[in-house]
């Protein structure tokens, strides 16, 4: 998968540098760029954003450098045959970043993200973009960040990892959280009886049963009783998904 982030803080993207995407990156599984939007700004002050029309706080980025950025991404990032990227732009005001919609992106051969910051991006540039490429909208969640980077950093992880051979135990990604519509069990390693403060905490006995049937049966009901109590908005899904037609919420 290529991946192409536009930023005006490009050393913010850094940590894409460490880690399972770090690796995967010099795996050749991830081709990823990071361009810093003042280089494509028409002045001497490199300037990225001006007051807003209509009056009101803080600052809008100008569209002149967004297309000239994203021209450029489309531009390096072409093949013949190749398709556009999709472009992804990180805002409080798009739909909501899901597993779902992780799976979705990991599916597309490029992705771009645009990170705006201030008071957000003139709004013609989402129609200009949209006229060549898909355009969609993430919110991380229903609070404001700074900018778009930091989104930006959870969306890629959460894509990349997803990419085949990027995380080493395929199946591991199979019992996670959100797979599947419920939240992931409670996991424990030795010491099987852990003294600290006075306190003795013993891991479930099931988990040193050896009885594999058991031990599924039990972080099953571990993950629906936990849906149920952290997330109860998930659990209609989950009922769906798994036939758990009698689930009691708490
Ligand atoms: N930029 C600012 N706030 C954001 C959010 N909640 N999600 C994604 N990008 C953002």
């Amino acid at each position: 998968m290529r991946v192409d982030v536009v930023s005006i803080f490009p050393e913010y993207l850094a940590p894409l540098d460490l880690s399972l995407i770090g690796r995967a990156r010099r795996d050749g599984l991830l081709d990823l760029a990071v361009h810093d939007l003042r280089d494509f700004a028409h002045d001497r002050h490199r300037t990225v954003d001006d007051t807003p029309f209509g009056g009101g706080a803080g600052m809008v980025m100008k569209p002149e450098p967004w297309a000239a950025a994203l021209a450029h991404v489309v531009a390096a990032g072409s093949r013949p045959g190749a398709p556009v990227p999709h472009l992804v732009v990180p805002g409080p005001g798009g739909v909501p970043f899901t597993q779902a919609l992780a799976h979705e992106l990991a599916d597309q051969e490029w992705l771009a993200f645009a990170c705006g910051r201030y008071e957000g991006i003139d709004e013609r540039v989402y129609e200009h973009a949209a006229e060549r490429m898909p355009v969609t909208v993430v919110s991380l969640g229903d609070y404001v960040l700074n900018g778009g980077e930091v989104a930006v950093l959870a969306i890629v992880e959460a894509v990349a990892r997803l990419l085949p051979g990027v995380v080493g135990n395929a199946a591991s990604l199979l019992e996670e959280s959100h797979e599947g519509g419920l939240l992931e069990y409670p996991v424990y390693t030795r010491p099987a009886v852990w003294d600290d403060d006075g306190t003795t905490r013993e891991v479930p006995p099931v988990l040193l049963s050896g009885h594999h049937a058991e031990i599924g049966a039990w972080r099953h009901a571990q993950r629906v009783e936990r849906t149920a109590a952290r997330r109860p908005d998930l659990v209609p899904a989950a009922a769906t998904v798994t036939g758990l037609d009698d689930l009691e919420v708490r």
